[in-house]
């Protein structure tokens, strides 16, 4: 076991957490993560609904006893307000250790979650938002930089220096995200002040991630240059794998395309049949720039084992270099 205020937040052995991915965070990925000591989280928008959500929690509940967590991302062009009441409304009935909020200001969805007993974890891409989340009561604050998948928010800064002034500032636990698949990111967060860490990239690439085989083979196969940011010109910027959707998607910006023209390039549906169908250009597909580092798929344990135990191994390789020795 590692002992930070995230373990002890969320009653588990490592803080290690599987940030949510639309269509992939699903019950058997999140509870393989918690059922190896890490914090595996469903992500509320592949359900569609808020009776979708209560199934998918319970269905989660079936696989693991240990503490899991639900993520939801109130981006305005993935769901309604309405959708978006509904599930946290399906979360606090049903009861989870925690959700992860995304995309947008959380503040009016704290009270009923703290009413159920359900920590929120705000995850942003800026320390200014982290500092207002802190300020509106959330429990910890996850900080994703520029080389993560997904949102990387606007401002292109990189993971290394957002967790290092967030904990700075900050009172509340930190988490980093962004660009950490092994231990030495992990040592790495947890230098820089985080408390814990939040992968993405990583539980994409493991058996248990349902994504088709040949999605996972081409990322296996890509480096770090292999990866672009669209949707910049809407003010929604998102790291993803360059193919030959997000290729489509930055030509029809730089030609001024609007939201509405966009969509039928960038829908999550054509996503989903990416990751169904295993035609990894058919739409487009989150991915961080850590994906260089990987080249190897693995199972949720040993993703987790090797960062423990590799943790060990730093450890020890610092105590030889005289780190830890009284002087
Ligand atoms: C395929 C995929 C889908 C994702 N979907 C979501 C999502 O729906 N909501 C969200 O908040 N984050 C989403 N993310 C971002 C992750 O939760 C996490 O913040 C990010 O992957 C961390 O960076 P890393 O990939 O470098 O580890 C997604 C990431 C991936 C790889």
């Amino acid at each position: 076991m590692l002992k930070s205020r995230i373990t002890e937040m969320l009653n588990i052995d490592y803080p290690i957490i599987q940030g949510g991915m639309m269509w992939l965070a699903t019950a058997e990925l999140a509870a393989a993560v918690s059922n190896a000591g890490g914090f595996g989280i469903i992500a509320a928008l592949n359900s569609g609904s808020g009776k979708g959500v209560k199934e998918e929690i319970r269905k989660c509940k079936d696989l693991t006893d240990k503490p899991f967590g639900v993520n939801v991302s109130m981006l305005p062009d993935l769901a309604t307000v309405e959708r978006i009441e509904e599930y946290f409304d399906a979360i606090c009935e049903e009861g989870v250790a925690a959700v992860e909020t995304a995309g947008r200001n959380p503040e009016p969805y704290l009270p009923k979650l703290k009413e159920a007993g359900i920590k929120v974890i705000h995850k942003v891409p800026a320390v200014r938002h982290a500092q207002r989340a802190e300020e509106i009561g959330v429990d910890a604050v996850a900080l994703v930089g520029f080389e993560c998948a997904g949102h990387p928010g606007m401002d292109d800064v990189t993971t290394s220096i957002l967790v290092q002034k967030a904990a700075r500032y900050l009172s509340i636990p930190v988490i980093a995200g962004g660009g950490i698949f092994d231990a030495k990111g992990f040592m790495a967060a947890l230098a820089l002040g985080a408390e814990g860490v939040l992968m993405g990239t990583r539980f994409l690439l493991t058996r248990e991630c349902w994504a088709h085989q040949q999605v996972k083979e081409r990322l296996l196969q890509a480096t770090e240059l292999d990866t672009m940011i669209i949707e910049r010109s809407i003010n929604n910027a998102a790291r993803v794998i360059k193919n030959d959707a997000a290729v489509c998607a930055l030509e029809m910006e730089q030609r001024g395309a609007t939201l509405e023209e966009l969509l039928p390039v960038i829908s999550g549906q054509l996503g989903l049949k990416a990751f169904k169908d295993g035609d990894s250009d058919a739409g487009v597909i989150s991915c961080g720039q850590v994906v260089g580092l990987i080249d190897d798929l693995k199972s949720v344990k040993e993703v987790i084992q090797e960062v423990v135990e590799g943790a060990q191994t730093i450890y020890r390789r610092l105590g030889e270099m005289g780190i830890g020795k009284k002087r």
